[in-house]
């Protein structure tokens, strides 16, 4: 039994991979995703020009997860492009990811990963970290805007990375722009936004920017992006596919990623924490429980949740 699976039409030969943001920033970390059993390549979210980042410590492990707020350090988009003819050659698809810090940038990346050999293009609208901008995908008519200038760039499949929504209106809300937009897969979720995470003995925030405000990621957040996928499976058609991200670290996680009704998944804490034999590890857990509980397929299980 193989845990094969396809987003928007591009085959993936297992269900797991990484998300954008741990250990995708660089050539050699991007090599290393190449090397393990990662199904796909996701880079890290870039933006028009090269950036540091944030202030130190910017990202602190927890017991259940994480809190970050790196900034967006990254090497520019033109960087990213020059790599993929490299990452290619580790036979498995490669996904950029893009962060505008304003509309006019998205279509400037989005045109430019277009014209390049990239698989996928994830658009980042939830980016939490950067002091005085919003999260785009929380403000509706930002995000038509952006769509808008985007969706007829070319011919690769356009993801949306969103955040964590709370209420069914936001998410019918979104659903319909990605339905109008032609959205071909759509990833849930980005880590919490603008969390707060205290050491009490030393009564401070346990990162820097934003006085302690930071992106919360791990098993904290899972059944909030448990339902993000749920809700947006129940929202859009089929052939527009989901992608589970918040809180997976075992094979268990998938799975119930898999019912709710994800196509895929992707690693962002247990990857930063475990590194890269994480993805073998979940996978490998993943095909015991589909065998013993007889589903032959990814296919087979997808979005079997049962109700009470
Ligand atoms: C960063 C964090 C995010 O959650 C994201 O979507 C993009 C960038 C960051 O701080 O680098």
């Amino acid at each position: 039994m193989t845990t094969q699976t396809s987003i928007a039409g591009i085959k993936l030969k297992s269900y797991v991979f990484n998300a954008s943001g741990p250990r995708d920033v660089t050539l050699a970390e991007l090599k290393k995703i190449g090397e393990s059993a990662a199904s796909a390549i996701m880079m890290k979210s870039c933006t028009i020009k090269p950036r540091l980042g944030n202030e130190e410590p910017r990202y602190a492990a927890l017991p259940y997860g994480s809190i970050q707020s790196m900034g967006l350090p990254n090497l520019g988009y033109q960087e990213y492009i020059k790599m993929i003819p490299v990452l290619k050659k580790y036979d498995k698809p490669v996904f950029a990811s893009v962060a505008g810090l304003s509309p006019a940038d998205f279509p400037i990346m989005v045109k430019a990963f277009q014209q390049s050999a990239v698989d996928a293009i994830e658009v980042n609208l939830s980016c939490p970290n950067i002091k005085g901008k919003p999260q785009v995908a929380y403000d509706f008519i930002a995000s038509a805007n952006v769509l808008k200038k985007i969706s007829r760039l070319g011919k690769k499949p356009l993801g949306l990375k969103l955040p964590a929504y709370c209420d069914l209106a936001q998410q019918q809300m979104m659903a319909k722009l990605i339905k109008k937009f032609g959205i071909k897969f759509v990833t849930c979720i980005n880590s919490l936004g603008n969390c707060l995470v205290i050491d009490g003995h030393g009564e401070k925030p346990v990162i820097k920017p934003k006085q302690g405000l930071g992106g919360l990621g791990g098993q904290y957040i899972k059944p909030v992006a448990l339902a993000n996928v749920r809700m947006f499976y129940e929202l859009l058609p089929k052939n527009i596919n989901l992608i589970g991200v918040g809180g997976i670290s075992s094979g268990q996680d998938a799975f119930e990623f898999l019912l709710a009704g994800a196509a895929a998944v992707q690693v962002g804490t247990a990857f930063q924490e475990r590194g890269p034999a994480c993805f073998n590890k979940i996978d490998d857990q993943l095909v015991k429980i589909l065998t013993n509980k007889k589903y032959p397929s990814i296919n087979s299980a997808k979005g079997k949740l049962k109700f009470l």
